[in-house]
């Protein structure tokens, strides 16, 4: 339909980190999008801007991001005093994008009742004003640009406005995601060090998914490496362990009607049940400190597990493996004279930074 079919900026929310990893999925799924350079590194917060004319539903399928926006208004330099505000208000009041954005998402909605709308406001840096005059200006605006043909909810709008003050930056969007795409599998087994479905699609990405994959999570926790492994397409063979019968139950649970796909199995990721160089996948996120097991069994597991990585990959296979304690990792895996570090990502995990290494067996 001709409303989909128009190029528009966008932006991906991601976990801070994982920007990279996604522009990477956006561009191998839609050549023709285009990267917008106007947010600086410092202030990313994970967010991905680019131009694109692809579907909504097209957009609405890529894994590494957590929600899909269309960008409605922008300031790319904000003076941070409350003039700020002023300008705000007035862009979303008055604005040429702000209007044909939510024409567009208006016939895309296919709305017979008065729209209703949320906003949300974001705040990173250090401004005059705070998140809750930020708020005040984002309701402001719409309420001024559409008077009572919009009405203000709390919940389940049908239009919400997000405003990010980034630093120097204003993002206004649009989302175009519902819940779904960032609490993807329902896991019906929600456990404490479950990884977000964006960051196991990251991990999974990284390790550059083949139908010919032999795939292994060797502590797999609630699953959810395994389910995004299986929501990327075919795999030959594919199994999942975890040394705790609480998380391979969990797991089970999580993975529903797809575990006849799984080979599940409780076991010490130190001695694994399989032949030397027979996988040619490896993804998995580490215990780390006291978050399981205690400090000297983490000490322990990191060069063991290494070791078992390296015994059973085959030449060429890759590893992608993930840790708040980056620096034990990176030891670990230099340990091995066949594994070789390819990529580093640092990102957000659990509310610390992490690692995650893409490692390749050579020899
Ligand atoms: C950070 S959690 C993994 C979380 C998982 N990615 C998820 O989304 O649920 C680490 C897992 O390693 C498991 N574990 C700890 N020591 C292990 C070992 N020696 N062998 C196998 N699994 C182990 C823990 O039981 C835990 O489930």
């Amino acid at each position: 339909m001709s409303y989909q079919r128009r190029p528009l900026t966008y932006y991906a929310q991601t976990m801070p980190g994982v920007e990279k990893i996604t522009w990477r999925e956006i561009q191998e799924r839609f050549p023709q999008a285009t990267l917008r350079q106007y947010l600086f590194a410092k202030e990313q917060n994970g967010i991905v801007l680019f131009d694109d004319d692809v579907s909504f539903k097209e957009l609405l399928t890529l894994r590494t991001a957590e929600d899909i926006f269309i960008q409605a208004a922008h300031i790319p330099r904000l003076t941070y005093d409350y003039g700020d505000l002023r300008q705000i208000e007035r862009l979303i009041e008055t604005g040429e994008l702000f209007g044909k954005v939510t024409h567009i998402l208006t016939s895309y909605l296919k709305l017979t009742r008065r729209p209703t709308f949320r906003v949300v406001a974001r705040k990173t840096g250090d401004h005059r004003y705070t998140r809750a005059h930020l708020e005040k200006a984002l309701s402001l605006g719409v309420q001024r640009r559409f008077g009572r043909s919009w009405r203000q909810v709390e919940e389940n709008a049908d239009f919400e406005v997000w405003g990010n003050v980034l630093g120097p930056v204003f993002l206004c969007g649009i989302r175009l995601s519902d819940r779904t795409m960032r609490h993807r599998h329902e896991r019906a087994v929600e456990l404490p060090a479950s990884l977000r479905p964006s960051v196991a699609a990251a991990m999974v990405y990284l390790s550059h998914p083949q139908p010919n994959d032999r795939f292994l999570d060797p502590m797999c926790g609630s699953g959810t490496i395994l389910l995004e492994r299986l929501a990327f397409g075919d795999v030959h063979a594919i199994s999942g362990a975890d040394i705790m019968a609480g998380q391979v139950a969990a797991a089970r649970t999580n993975l529903g009607k797809k575990k006849k796909q799984v080979r599940l199995w409780r076991g010490d990721g130190e001695h694994l049940p399989v032949a030397a160089a027979s996988l040619t996948k490896i993804v998995c996120n580490l215990p780390f400190g006291h978050q399981i097991g205690s400090p000297a069994q983490v000490r322990r597991l990191y060069p063991a597990f290494l070791a078992e990585v390296a015994r059973v990959l085959r030449p060429g296979g890759k590893a992608v493996l993930l840790s708040s304690e980056f620096d034990r990792l990176k030891e670990a895996i230099r340990q091995q004279p066949s594994l070789e570090i390819r990529e580093g990502h640092s990102i957000a995990v659990l509310g610390k930074w992490g690692r995650i290494y893409v490692v390749e067996k050579v020899g």
